[in-house]
């Protein structure tokens, strides 16, 4: 058997020149006209649904630092700077052009910035946090990624990552299927976190434990993969994320875990323009085709809120 560890470091350091392509939840909220808003409960941006989703589970309004991984274009720190202005903000970005986007986003507001692969960020900074946000970017971590009829030919990142995967499956008792594609950086990413016992924890990302099914809207309905999938997009591949091994790590280092799809975050309203969209087996305009695909992202993208009772601030 083979694999081949996929990697995103290099398009993000040194070719990626746009978000555009990769329509994340958060941007697709930003702009007041959204015809994605129109489709939600509340008129609002991402990060400000949030903030209000997480207030009952963290408080919010007595934390005094916050790192946000991978913030994109800026648009989630900035509804929480706006809702809590005497956060202490630190944004961590591997790319180069992405943090200069947030510099811009974030003008006016007090904020840190550093430039790194947070795999590299050290666990004595870390632990200077209240609350770590990676939203929407575990898929970019490193992944195993199978290979079907390939010769036992591994190079020498992919053969150290498949020892790490043996040790994380005898330290968090956790469990592939033969040909599963194996999410080894977002484990990482999990066990770095955890274990530098951060008081609060949000992150999201494509799933593939979701489904979905409502017999009212049968074109709609999808099935949980349970393999993380590869998704190709412009100059890389990302994959979705396996949360239950997400989830053991978490519960190894004695995290309470809030776990479910972004639809809680985000409610939907069931508006005639939601459930036309819902009913249409192809879409029938521009706005159909994005609410299609903006309905499916809020029923495969999970969350995890994780919370450290032993060294909880605030
Ligand atoms: C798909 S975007 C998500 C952006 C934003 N969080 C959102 O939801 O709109 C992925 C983000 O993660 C960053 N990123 C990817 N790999 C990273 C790494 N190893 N370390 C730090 N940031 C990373 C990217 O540069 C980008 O800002």
């Amino acid at each position: 058997m083979s694999y081949k560890l996929n990697t995103t470091d290099d398009y993000h350091i040194h070719t990626l020149n746009s978000l555009g392509w990769e329509l994340t939840v958060v941007n697709a909220l930003y702009p007041e006209n959204s015809p994605c808003r129109r489709a939600l409960l509340h008129n609002a941006p991402f990060g400000a649904q949030l903030f209000h989703f997480l207030e009952d589970k963290i408080p919010l309004a007595r934390l005094k630092t916050v790192l946000e991984v991978g913030g994109g274009l800026g648009y989630l720190m900035k509804d929480f700077l706006n809702l809590n202005p005497n956060l202490q903000a630190t944004l961590l970005d591997i790319s180069p052009l992405l943090l200069q986007k947030q510099r811009e986003t974030l003008t006016g507001y007090p904020v840190n910035y550093q430039e790194m692969d947070f795999l590299k960020m050290p666990v004595t900074d870390l632990r200077a946090f209240d609350l770590v946000i990676l939203n929407e970017n575990l898929g970019d971590f490193p992944t195993l990624f199978f290979q079907q009829n390939q010769a036992e030919q591994n190079d020498p990142d992919t053969i150290r990552s498949l020892s790490r995967v043996a040790d994380y499956m005898k330290a968090y008792d956790l469990q592939f299927t033969p040909a599963e594609n194996i999410n080894i950086g977002a484990l990482e990413v999990m066990e770095k976190i955890c274990g530098a016992a951060i008081p609060y924890i949000y992150l999201s990302e494509h799933s593939c434990e979701t489904s979905y099914s409502d017999p009212t809207f049968p074109h709609r309905n999808f099935t949980a993969a349970g393999n993380p999938e590869k998704i190709s997009l412009q100059g890389h591949d990302e994959f979705t994320i396996k949360f239950s091994h997400l989830e053991k790590i978490a519960r190894a280092c004695r995290y309470k875990i809030f776990r479910g799809q972004y639809i809680d975050i985000l409610p939907i309203a069931l508006n005639d323009k939601v459930r036309a969209a819902l009913r249409s087996a192809t879409p029938l305009s521009d706005e159909q085709e994005i609410l299609q695909q903006f309905i499916y992202d809020l029923h495969k993208y999970e969350y995890l809120v994780l919370i450290n009772n032993s060294r909880k601030k605030g």
